[in-house]
């Protein structure tokens, strides 16, 4: 009795033990074929692939220094490979830094190569914008934005705000840091003039950010906040951060957060500016600011319309602040590190005073964005089968990487001293400014879609930069860590501790 009841005990266990068994052998089946197809359909890897983990080992081990390994690494594949997140994940990107396909993905084949809806999901705080939509949307917004990019009006206008800005604002501060011997970050000092001159040019107000209390404001650390929140998003499985964002719990309570404190801050302006609007129209002197072009060109006043104006009021702030930023601090830090060059621009500023004149300062600039390109990476995604110049075969819906920072730092373009801090590289032999085409320096971007703020960019960082320099030493402060930032825009993880002393 005892033997039978036992006898009847093991048999259900054995049975579910032999079908574990086959679902095992089922599963491992699977598994080697998922991977050998895999193997197969993927070819030039960029970094050993795992399975199930794909190649996340190898970019956890390098996350400190991902920009230099990633360069490195392209380098060695000929300049194109590609990244396989986890499996089932769909984080699988095809990396390239080659010119060639950049200048058919941007140019020749434009037309295959969108942001796509991927893209468009975890940019979503920029809503509708000229930097998150395609084809026909994307030509009605680029057609809008470049008229009033293009106008005089507008240029004279910008200047005029980062003129009265550096004269009234930046050279009295520094003065007081320099009188009080503090040590000073500048990435922070560029980052509030920035905020402060792109609001005065894309809303009609200066918020006055930049003061000596260098106090917290709440609308640059939302912006802050967006920013790593969605580069958050792009290292991730789309699943993970879409769950965290019902649960509203991790960067998704932050980014949620940060919504809240700018789009307040941009209704708030829109509604303001729409009040003001009539009474400056009725003045001879109308106002030039971006909000006002575009409400001008545009009569409907509903809801939707407050929409696309913060949509774009958003996207141009964001992309006219960091961008900026980031380009003045990693160029005052390459110049603090190169007194020859630092002495050399010194000597072009004392005698042209005129900004277009200014070759070597030029020359300057370019190599820093060169070495340090705010936007470190962009992302598009195919539409139709294609084969690029380097010989990559893509699908419909790959996605494609292309590293401006690797591009920045390719021995091909730019030859053997491509590490080093050179401006006169860009300096032709009759004295002028060497062209590059924009698939080798793509900074800015290349073809239809290039940076709609590229002259606006230069001539501000131009007037800062000459303003600044031809006033004070600057001295980093000794063993301050400069390393990049994992984000969207390219800034100091650490900021850039400065001390600085009056020029006699
Ligand atoms: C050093 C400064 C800057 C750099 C390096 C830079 C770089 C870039 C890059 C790489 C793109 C392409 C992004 C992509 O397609 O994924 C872009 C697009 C754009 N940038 Fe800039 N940018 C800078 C400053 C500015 C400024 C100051 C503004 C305006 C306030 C601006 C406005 C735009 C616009 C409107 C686009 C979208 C163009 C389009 O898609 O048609 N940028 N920029």
């Amino acid at each position: 009795m005892i033997y039978r009841s036992k006898a009847l005990r093991l048999y259900p266990n054995q049975k579910m033990l032999g079908c574990l068994q086959l679902i095992a052998s089922f599963a491992a089946f699977l598994f080697l074929v998922f991977h050998f197809h895999r193997r197969r359909y993927w070819r030039d890897l960029l970094f050993p692939d795992w399975p199930l983990i794909g190649m996340l080992p190898s970019f956890l081990k390098n996350l400190g220094q991902t920009y230099d390994y990633t360069t490195e690494v392209l380098q060695r594949k000929g300049g194109t490979g590609n990244f396989l997140g986890p499996w089932f994940t769909g984080m699988n990107y095809l990396v390239t830094c080659d010119p060639m396909n950049v200048h058919r993905i941007m140019s020749k084949n434009f037309a295959n190569y969108i942001k796509g809806h991927d893209l468009r999901e975890v940019l979503d705080a920029f809503g509708d914008s000229i930097f998150t939509v395609d084809s026909d949307a994307w030509k009605h917004y680029r057609a809008l934005q470049h008229s009033v990019f293009k106008a005089k009006c507008f240029e004279k206008f910008r200047e005029k705000i980062v003129r009265e800005k550096v004269e009234s604002c930046l050279i009295p501060l520094l003065d007081q840091v320099e009188k009080r011997g503090v040590e000073l970050d500048l990435q922070d000092v560029f980052g509030r003039f920035n905020f402060d001159a792109v609001c005065s040019i894309v809303l009609g107000f200066d918020p006055k950010s930049l003061a000596l209390d260098f106090q917290e404001v709440a609308c640059i650390r939302a912006f802050d906040e967006v920013g790593e929140c969605t580069f958050y998003r792009q290292t991730i499985p789309k699943s993970v951060w879409k769950l965290q964002r019902w649960l509203g719990i991790g960067p998704e309570k932050k980014m949620a957060r940060a919504c809240e404190v700018f789009d307040r801050f941009l209704y708030e302006s829109i509604a303001s500016k729409r009040e003001k609007l009539p009474k400056i129209n009725g003045n001879e002197k109308e106002a030039d600011d971006l909000l006002a072009c575009l409400m001008r060109g545009d009569e409907g006043k509903d809801e939707a319309d407050d929409m696309l104006l913060r949509d774009t009021a958003f996207s141009l702030l964001f992309a006219g602040r960091d961008t900026i930023t980031s380009a003045l601090t990693w160029f005052f830090w390459l110049v603090a590190t190169h007194p020859s060059v630092e002495a050399k621009i010194h000597e072009e500023i004392k005698e042209e005073k005129e900004v277009k004149d200014q070759v070597y300062l030029h020359a300057a600039l370019c190599e820093g964005l060169r070495l340090y390109p705010p936007v470190p990476s962009v992302i598009r995604q195919t539409i139709k089968h294609d084969i690029l110049p380097s010989g990559h075969e893509v699908s419909p819906s790959t996605m494609i990487m292309i590293s401006l920072y690797a591009m920045g730092r390719c021995e091909e373009i730019w030859g053997k001293d491509c590490l080093e801090f050179k401006p006169e590289r860009w300096i032709s032999r009759r004295g002028g400014i060497v062209h590059m085409p924009s698939y080798k320096f793509s900074t800015f971007i290349a073809g239809p879609r290039t940076c709609l703020g590229k002259d606006l960019s230069f001539t501000q960082m131009k007037i800062m930069a000459s303003a600044i320099l031809c006033n004070y030493q600057v001295h980093v402060v000794e063993d301050h860590p400069i390393s990049p930032t994992l984000s969207m825009v390219l800034q100091m993880s650490y900021g850039l501790k400065i001390r600085i002393s009056k020029r006699h």
